[in-house]
């Protein structure tokens, strides 16, 4: 019996060797300053660093990668989180969206974080520096609207 036991362990400890062969992609493609969300919109400090404290790791191309995302499975369940995050918004590539779509993703930030929805809660356990207090999340959705409000009458005025 016991012996069975040491076989399954070995199994089961050579499974997880040879899974970890297969990694996911975890990349941080480099950053043209320029579209930076930073260069595009008016940032200041304070909201800068909360974005930076509770949004980066998804939605930029500044990941830090946590130690543990070096281990299959854990690496592809948050590789995949981080491209998912960036393929819906993408504080590196911000200089890509046209008015619209930078107007439209405005707005999904302050609603978003109305519904408390973001940073996601798995990500939260682990990453407490994430977390928004109230007051930090009244700042961020103020931010957000005021942008949205500041892009939309420069818009008007430059129809003639
Ligand atoms: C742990 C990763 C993670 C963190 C941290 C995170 N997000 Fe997200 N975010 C995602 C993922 C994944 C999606 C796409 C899937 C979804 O909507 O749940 C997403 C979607 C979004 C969307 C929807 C965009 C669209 O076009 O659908 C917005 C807006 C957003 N996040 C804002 C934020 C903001 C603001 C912060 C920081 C306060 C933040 N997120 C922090 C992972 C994250």
């Amino acid at each position: 019996m016991k012996k069975w036991l040491k076989i399954i362990a070995y199994v089961i400890l050579a499974l997880f060797v040879i899974a970890q062969f297969f990694r996911p992609e975890r990349s941080n493609p480099p950053v043209d300053a320029s579209r930076t969300i930073q260069a595009q919109l008016q940032v200041p400090s304070n909201v800068d660093a909360l974005l930076q404290r509770a949004c980066q790791d998804c939605h930029t191309h500044n990941t830090n990668w946590p130690w543990y995302s070096n281990f299959t499975p854990v690496s592809w369940f948050l590789a995949e989180h981080v491209n998912d995050g960036r393929r819906h918004l993408n504080f590196s590539e911000w200089g890509s969206y046209d008015a619209k779509r930078a107007d439209h993703k405005l707005e999904e930030i302050a609603e978003v974080l109305e519904q408390r929805a973001m940073p996601l809660p798995s990500y939260l356990p682990l990453h407490a520096h994430a977390r928004l207090s109230e007051e930090d999340n009244r700042v961020l959705i103020a931010w957000a609207k005021g942008e949205r409000a500041r892009l939309n009458s420069n818009a008007q005025k430059m129809v003639p």
